[in-house]
């Protein structure tokens, strides 16, 4: 009786009406963390309660949002806190002293180098190793607790990637127009089918891919856009986002685009709010 009432209360303490996106690819230096960090911003604009989580060991995301601090507890500690079997072995991590509220209103759980032993960390645990994240966004609640919560990914194709892809609701590509970036995303695809035939959770929505630092002018950019897009007709293909070294200025400066008045800047906004409102759209149930 009490082990059907405890599952009861597991169980609505999972619901929520909240949505995970990740933004993924193999590849490093195609804009997963860029895409990210504004995506988070536009979506904050629109009034969204929004929570990042940086699961890239090199904790870019946390740096752009100011808030990483070499040494302290991160999510990593979180994770591994809320796997049973680990915990007293480790550090004691609470969630409320691991989250930051950053300037811009947006929460975030940083990232740090720690993540890279992640796997090593979950090895030997009995209970499912795909299951960490999602496990952890359910006991927190945090579904209930934010409208969003983005995830960056990190540039790998291990355990972590298959924990985010097992968490979340929607998964968004970006890429470069070219054969390397190509790979990357057919090999996270591959593991994104993997994940379904495995059968232990709905593999998430894909939202979309997002072609960036697209340079029209270049007749191969061209010729493998439009490759990559025959060979990706499973999602949305976004916009391009072309190569602006004021983009890459703003990032620099750990500013989001909507932190700009000046009009390049307002165009990249729409097309930031162009890419949420996709999102919007397609995870609405
Ligand atoms: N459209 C763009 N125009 C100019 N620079 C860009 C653009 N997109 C990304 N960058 C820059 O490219 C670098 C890699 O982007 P990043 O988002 O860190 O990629 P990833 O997270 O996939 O490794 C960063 O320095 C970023 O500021
Ligand atoms: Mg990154």
């Amino acid at each position: 009786m009490l082990g059907f009432l405890n599952d009861k209360l597991k169980k609505s303490d999972s619901q929520g009406t909240g949505k995970v996106i990740a933004l993924m690819n193999q590849k490093g230096g195609v804009g997963k963390t860029t895409m990210a960090y504004n995506m988070a911003h536009a979506l904050k604009s629109k009034g969204h309660k929004v929570l990042c989580i940086d699961m890239d060991p090199q904790f870019n995301f946390s740096l752009l949002f100011g808030e990483y601090v070499p040494d302290q507890l991160n999510v990593h500690h979180l994770l591994i806190n809320s796997v049973r079997e680990l915990k007293p072995m480790h550090t004691e991590a609470f969630l409320s002293e691991v989250i930051k509220k950053s300037s811009s209103g947006i929460d975030i759980l940083c990232a740090g180098q720690e993540l890279s032993g992640f796997e090593l960390s979950v090895a030997g645990i009995s209970g499912p190793r795909q299951l960490i994240l999602k496990k952890f966004i359910e006991s927190n609640a945090l579904k209930e607790r934010y409208d969003y919560i983005v995830i960056d990914g990190p540039p790998t194709l291990g355990l972590l990637v298959v924990n985010i892809l097992c968490a979340c609701d929607g998964v968004l590509f970006p890429f470069i127009p070219d054969a390397f970036s190509e790979q990357g995303l057919r090999n996270i695809r591959n593991v994104l089918l993997d994940i379904g035939e495995m059968g232990i959770v709905t593999p998430p929505k894909i939202l979309g891919y997002i072609p960036n630092l697209f340079e029209a002018r270049r007749k191969k950019s061209r010729e493998d856009f439009n490759h990559i897009k025959d060979e990706f007709s499973d999602g949305e293909i976004f916009e391009p986002f072309m190569n602006r070294a004021h983009f890459a200025r703003s990032m620099a400066n750990k500013k989001s685009v909507f932190d700009y008045e000046a009009s390049d800047y307002k165009e990249l906004q729409g097309q930031f709010m162009n890419v949420v409102g996709s999102i919007e759209n397609q995870l609405m149930s």
